[in-house]
This record gives structure tokens, C-alpha cells and sequence, in this order.
């Protein structure tokens, strides 16, 4: 129906067709928006197919440039390639792949005369052709007529976000250990594996925050179980861990084992919290416990179910959690293997000469796996629109398993900040968990994808995100972990992960070098953790991104546009990796002046450099990153010590100021919703004519929370030239 347009806060108009399904991605209320009918989208023309699928379409201009799409692959300007928004487990992340683990389907328009975003608000399978089957036009392909489409109207990259932001809600705040460095591997497998990866942190003297369990801490890979056989003394083990100030974080999958007399299981059955097949039996599948059923987590009281679970984990100090598995992923079901292996069969017994045949038959019992037909057998039960075949809401599996999470912790923790990854995401889901990327691999290729997705993600709202460190799959070498820690330390997420079949890849797993290089980045991980902090906090009340692609800053540069491999972090640093075997060094464009600083560790600052706007060839060898820090910007680095609660007295602040350069500090306990003993320091430099100056303002709380006692002031002028000087806190 039409509806009278409103005077809107932002400039945002709704867009409808049919009956769509709520997803729970919007969080602005409606009257703060216009809600048309579909045909009235002016900027995209809007066709029903003959098959049922709506094709939104709309023809680029040359400028044109696409941003935005999250967790896509390929480039952060998407434009040229096809996406298909329909989640899977497909740990192949090769470039021809249209599908990952989350389906974010908002992007921006950018050409010289428009700048706006649109957010097809679907929850099924919707592809993005952007430039790919005809080079000059866009289209939106939504598998049923049931859609809403918002339509943000912007000026820039930033108000554009900004206008997003508010429709979609702002992104969650973890705990602070959530930005400290995390240890992970599937192949800890019992207690004293993972007590002696602790260990060796100590004896390397490498700050730790978190170590995560994988698979083997479960009873037979039952979830919310404990092995006592693995894992004897596992709360001893948690706190013992938690008095150093290590936090532990244990995967949770959404299959439950069916088993007879396992709790989860029992009560699953009896309350009927699971998802269904077409005659309403629960539908079976096998993931890793074998035989599993789904919980039917768009079902408020299975979800309220599954969020209560939380609190035993909760209850023994486990405040970290990974929601695994949840496009959903499915090793197969007996239906769909019974017809793969009949398939097989039926063409070898048939023909024995099979020629080209064979090569489709190769694939065959890998059909069964995440299989399309299984997710349209399977069957929610829903509020608002009761049975709904999985597949037209596939992609809220991981958000709605997500929101068990948020809703948990309201009911039995409301004040704590929990760490929360999730493999499956969708858009609305940053407000109440972080994510990460999936199962990358130990190549240099996904060194670059990593920054692509971050950019891409930021633009989404996924803020607290990242990659496995070192790479998921295959075996990494020394020189690739060492350039992934280099880039890690700037984002939010910075956890080295890997699975069972590949080589160890904790920083010790390899050389001396690769060890003190690991060592350095992660101690300068920890320098950081103030100012990336304060960055993410600035970042929930800005709606800029904490990693950004450069165009997002430097918007009327087409050159900074064109970026893939840079981004920026905070407000004042300009990153620039070495993503290449054997690379040592490379060509750096800067959208304005900065300060060059070759980053080996933490203490070594000696030759640092002022460079102007434009490309720099800057050397890097194995152990050192480069990094910029802008024109009137300045960097507060901590003095690290054994994770994110204990820093030293000093805080130095190192700036390139030629005028004024500000930062604020934000602090708190570090863990409470309500932000305990929160302070919020303003520190700022100023230079005139014939003098430099440090100052300090408290705007919140008090000074004598703060770990801080004094900060040590490393300005740089515009000729290099650096001044020293130092200020009492208190
Ligand atoms: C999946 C996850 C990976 C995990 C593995 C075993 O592949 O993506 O992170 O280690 O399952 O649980």
C-alpha cells in the first residue's frame, strides 16, 4: 500500500514488495522512514520474472564504482564480478567463488553525480550481478517476490554509512580482552595441550588475552558438554587461566547429536525446538557428531532454549564463545547421500568405459554436501509467517543463533560484554556479535582478501571482525605468518588459527627469527590496544569503521579509491603490509603527508620520516612493516605487558603535528556493559609559530583508573625534526 511520505529524520525511503519476512536486520522504528511500494524505486527498475525471481536493474555510468557486500571475495570496488548472497560452508576460498559464509546484501553507488546505498533486505538467495554478464549494468536477482528494499540517499561514502548505521543499528562492544591477541587451533585437544600452550606463552614472554577450544573440549562433539576424560579439571583450568588474565573461548555448533538421554537432545525433542522436514518430523543431517538436529532458532522459545545454554559455560568464567557451522553446514543427510551413492552405482554398474562421465561423477557424493535441496526440506516454525521452508530464510541461521547469545546473556548476565565470533552472518547481526572470515587458507592471496573483507565489512556495520592468522587450511611458512601478524595488528579480531591436518603455526611453531618477529608484532599489538580501543569506541558514535579503505577518508581521490591493498586504521594511522613472498619492500600511494615508520618492534623508532602526498617506494624487510601516521594526527602507544589488563606507568603519544593533532583515550573495566570506571582522556598537541605543547583534558570519569602516569610527548615537525618532552597524569 501507499503510504503518505513522511518528513523523514534520514534520508531513507522503504521500499516494498509483497510479504516480506521481518529479518530483524532494521532497527530504526518505521515512522522514522517512507515506505513505498517497490514500483516507485526510481533509481532501480524493478521486473517480476516469469519463475517467480524479481530483477532489479540499473545501468552504470563508466565512473561508476560499487562498494560495500561484506563478506564477498575479490575486490573492495565490487564491481565486475557476480555475488550470490546465500550462505555456505566452503572453506575453498578460491576467486571464482560467489558464496562465503555471510550474505550482507548493502552496497553503495558511487559515480561523479550520485552517491547512495541500497540494502536489499532478503533473506533467501539474492544474486548481485555488478558489471559481470554485461559490463555496464547492475543487477539484483531476488529469488521471490516478498522483499524490501531500502533506499538511502547520501552525499558522500561517509553520511552514506552513517544513514545505514542508523537504520540497521550501531555495532556491539566486546569485552576488552576481545582486542587482545587470541590463540587457537583445532588440534588442542585435551587439557594439557592447551595448559601447555599457555605455558609457552610465558616462557616466550609473548602477551596473551584468549585461547580458544575447538571441537575436542565436547563429549563426543555434543554440544554444551565437557569431556572428563579429555579435559579432568576443566574449571580449575578456567580460572587458573582467568587469575593470569587469560580468557577461554570454546566453539559452540548448532548440531546436536541424537542421542538418546543427552540433555540438549531430550529437551529438544520434548519441547519440539527443532527445525522440521516437510511432515514435520525433526530433520536429520550429519555434521560432526554424526546424525544431528538442527534448533529452529527463528522460533523465539527454542532460541530463548539455546540462549539459556550459555550459562553453564557463563557460570564456570567463560565469557568468549565461537558459533560455528551456522549457514547451517551440513556434512550430508541420508536422503541426499542414499542419492548420490545410487548415482554412482547405478552409472558404474551400467558402464564400465565411463570417459568425461567420470569427471562429473568425481563430484557427485560432494553434492550431498551443503545440498540446496536439503535446506528447502527442512522447515522453521516462525511468529509472523509460522512454517517457512528453510530456504527462503537461509540466511538468518547464524544471526537468529547469534541472537540466542544476546538474549542469554539479557536474561542471566545483562551487564556483562561477551566475545562473540560467528561463522554466518547477516546484516543487523553486528549489533550484537563480532565475526570471522571462515576457513581461509595459509596463502598470500587471502593476506590481501583479508584486508578486502575488512573494508567491505566495515561499510556493513561488521565491525569487531577478522581472519585466521598464519591461514586456516595448509601449511603456512615462517616469512606468511610473520606478514599476517604484521597486518593483524591493526584489526580488531587478531587470532591465529589453523586445523588439524596442517603444520603448528603458533610464533614459536618455526624459526628464532619468525619467533621474534611474532613476538614484536604481537608486543606492539599491545602497544596499540589503547589507541584501537579508543578507536573502536569513537567508531560506534562516528559510524566510520576502524578499518577503512582509503577512498572512505580521501573520497574526491580517485587514486585513493582505487586502493586494495592499504587501509586505514583509527583516525590516524595508514597501514601498508607486505603481502608478497619474498617481498622486501613496496610502492606506497599517500593521500596527504605522513609519518614513515618502519615498524620492527615497539622501542625501535629511530628512523622515522616525514613523506609527502603521492607514491613512495618504502623498504621493508622480513621483520618490519610499514606504517603512516598522519599530517596532524598523533598515535598513543602503551608500554605492553602480559595482556590487556596490565600496562606500564608510560604512555608515549608519537605525533607528525604541524597545528593541532587530537586524541581521545576511552577506558573503562573493561568488561561491563555500563561501562565501569569509565574515563575519557582528550590528549592534544599544539604547535604555533614558536612553540610545541602537550595537553590533557579529562572529559569522564577520573584519571586515577587509568593505568597511566604520566605521557611521554614524540612530536615530529614537518622537517623530521622530533621534540621530547613529558606531562605528569596525576
Ligand atoms: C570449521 C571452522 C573452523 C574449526 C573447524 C573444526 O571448519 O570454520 O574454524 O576449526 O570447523 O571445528
Amino acid at each position: 500500500m501507499l503510504q503518505q511520505k513522511k518528513e523523514t529524520q534520514i534520508p531513507l525511503t522503504r521500499y516494498r514488495l509483497g510479504k516480506p519476512f521481518v529479518t530483524g536486520a532494521v532497527a530504526l522504528g518505521e515512522s522514522n522512514f517512507s515506505c513505498e511500494t517497490l514500483s516507485h524505486l526510481q533509481v532501480f527498475t524493478s521486473e517480476k520474472q516469469a519463475d517467480g525471481t524479481v530483477v532489479l536493474s540499473r545501468t552504470m555510468t563508466r565512473d561508476t564504482e560499487i562498494f560495500g557486500l561484506g563478506q564477498t571475495m575479490g575486490n573492495v570496488n565490487k564491481r565486475g564480478a557476480r555475488y550470490r548472497m546465500y550462505a555456505i560452508d566452503d572453506f575453498q576460498h578460491t576467486p571464482e567463488k560467489e558464496s562465503l559464509y555471510g550474505s550482507h546484501p548493502f552496497f553503495i553507488w558511487k559515480s561523479k553525480s550520485e552517491v547512495f546505498g541500497i540494502f536489499v533486505d532478503y533473506p533467501g538467495e539474492v544474486i548481485f550481478d555488478v558489471g559481470f554478464s554485461d559490463c555496464n549494468k547492475l543487477t539484483i536477482t531476488i529469488a521471490t517476490a516478498n522483499l524490501d528494499v531500502y533506499f538511502l540517499q547520501g552525499s558522500s561514502l561517509k553520511n552514506v554509512t552513517k544513514n545505514f548505521l542508523q537504520l540497521v543499528g550501531k555495532p556491539f562492544l566486546p569485552p576488552r580482552w576481545s582486542f587482545g591477541y587470541h590463540q587457537s587451533r583445532w588440534g588442542y585437544v585435551t587439557q594439557q595441550d592447551v595448559e601447555g600452550i599457555v605455558a609457552k606463552f610465558e616462557t616466550h614472554q609473548i602477551p596473551l588475552d584468549a585461547v580458544y577450544l575447538d571441537l575436542d573440549y565436547m563429549d563426543d562433539f555434543k554440544v554444551f558438554t565437557i569431556s572428563e576424560e579429555r579435559f579432568p579439571k576443566f574449571k580449575n583450568m578456567i580460572s587458573a587461566f582467568k587469575t593470569k588474565g587469560i580468557r577461554v573461548a570454546p566453539i559452540i555448533d548448532p548440531g546436536v547429536k541424537i542421542e538418546k538421554g543427552y540433555e540438549v537432545y531430550e529437551q529438544g525433542m520434548e519441547q519440539g525446538f527443532f527445525i522440521t522436514d516437510k511432515e514435520g518430523k525433526p530433520f536429520q543431517a550429519s555434521v560432526w557428531p554424526g546424525l544431528t538436529h538442527f534448533p529452529d532458532f527463528l522460533n523465539p522459545k527454542a532460541r530463548a532454549w539455546w540462549g539459556s545454554k550459555y550459562k553453564m559455560l557463563h557460570d564456570m568464567g567463560i565469557d568468549g564463545f565461537w558459533n560455528d557451522m551456522n549457514e547451517p553446514a551440513i556434512f550430508y543427510s541420508p536422503e541426499g547421500l542414499e542419492k548420490s551413492v545410487k548415482t554412482l552405482v547405478d552409472t558404474t554398474t551400467k558402464d564400465k568405459n565411463l570417459g568425461i562421465k567420470f569427471l562429473f561423477l568425481v563430484d557427485e557424493i560432494k553434492k550431498s554436501q551443503n545440498s540446496r535441496d536439503d535446506m528447502k526440506a527442512m522447515y522453521h516454525q516462525t511468529p509472523s509467517q509460522g512454517r517457512v521452508s528453510q530456504d527462503l530464510v537461509h540466511n538468518l541461521f547464524g544471526m537468529k543463533m547469534a541472537e540466542s547469545v544476546k538474549e542469554g546473556y539479557d536474561s542471566f548476565a545483562p551487564d556483562v560484554r561477551y566475545h562473540l565470533l560467528s561463522r554466518s552472518t547477516y546484516i543487523g547481526q553486528h549489533r550484537f556479535s563480532g565475526m570471522w572470515t571462515g576457513d581461509n587458507a595459509s596463502w598470500w592471496e587471502h593476506l590481501k582478501l583479508n584486508i578486502q573483507h575488512m573494508c567491505s565489512l566495515g561499510l556493513c556495520g561488521f565491525y569487531y571482525a577478522g581472519a585466521d592468522i598464519g591461514g586456516f587450511s595448509y601449511d603456512t611458512s615462517g616469512e606468511l605468518l610473520t606478514r599476517w601478524n604484521q597486518l593483524a595488528v591493526y584489526m580488531p579480531l587478531f587470532r591465529n588459527h589453523s586445523n588439524l591436518f596442517c603444520k603448528q603455526q603458533e610464533p614459536w611453531a618455526f624459526d628464532s627469527e619468525t619467533l621474534n618477529h611474532s613476538r614484536n608484532s604481537i608486543r606492539f599489538r599491545y602497544a596499540l590496544l589503547p589507541y584501537l580501543y579508543s578507536s573502536y569506541v569513537e567508531a560506534l558514535e562516528s559510524c566510520e569503521p576502524p578499518i577503512r579503505m582509503l577512498g572512505f577518508d580521501f573520497e574526491e581521490d580517485a587514486r585513493a579509491r582505487s586502493i586494495e591493498d592499504q587501509f586505514l586504521c583509527g583516525s590516524s594511522l595508514l597501514a601498508a603490509p607486505i603481502m608478497v613472498n619474498q617481498g622486501r619492500g613496496r610502492v606506497v600511494y599517500l593521500p596527504q603527508t605522513h609519518l614513515h615508520w618502519n615498524v620492527e618492534s615497539l622501542e625501535e623508532r629511530s628512523q622515522l620520516k616525514v613523506l609527502p602526498k603521492g607514491d613512495h617506494y618504502v623498504e621493508a624487510p622480513l621483520g618490519a612493516s610499514p606504517l603512516f601516521l598522519r599530517e596532524n594526527a598523533i598515535l598513543p602507544l602503551a608500554e605492553p605487558g602480559r595482556n590487556s589488563d596490565s600496562f606500564g606507568p608510560v604512555m608515549t603519544v608519537l605525533g607528525l603535528v604541524t597545528d593541532v593533532a587530537t586524541f581521545t583515550l576511552h577506558w573503562d573495566d573493561g568488561q561491563s556493559k555500563s561501562l565501569k570506571e569509565k574515563c575519557q582522556l582528550k590528549i592534544s598537541v599544539r604547535r604555533t609559530k614558536d612553540s610545541l605543547s602537550g595537553h590533557f583534558e579529562t572529559l569522564a570519569g577520573q584519571l586515577k583508573t587509568l593505568p597511566w602516569r604520566s605521557i611521554s610527548f614524540e612530536i615530529y615537525g614537518i622537517d623530521g625534526n622530533v621534540q621530547r618532552f613529558t606531562k605528569e597524569l596525576v
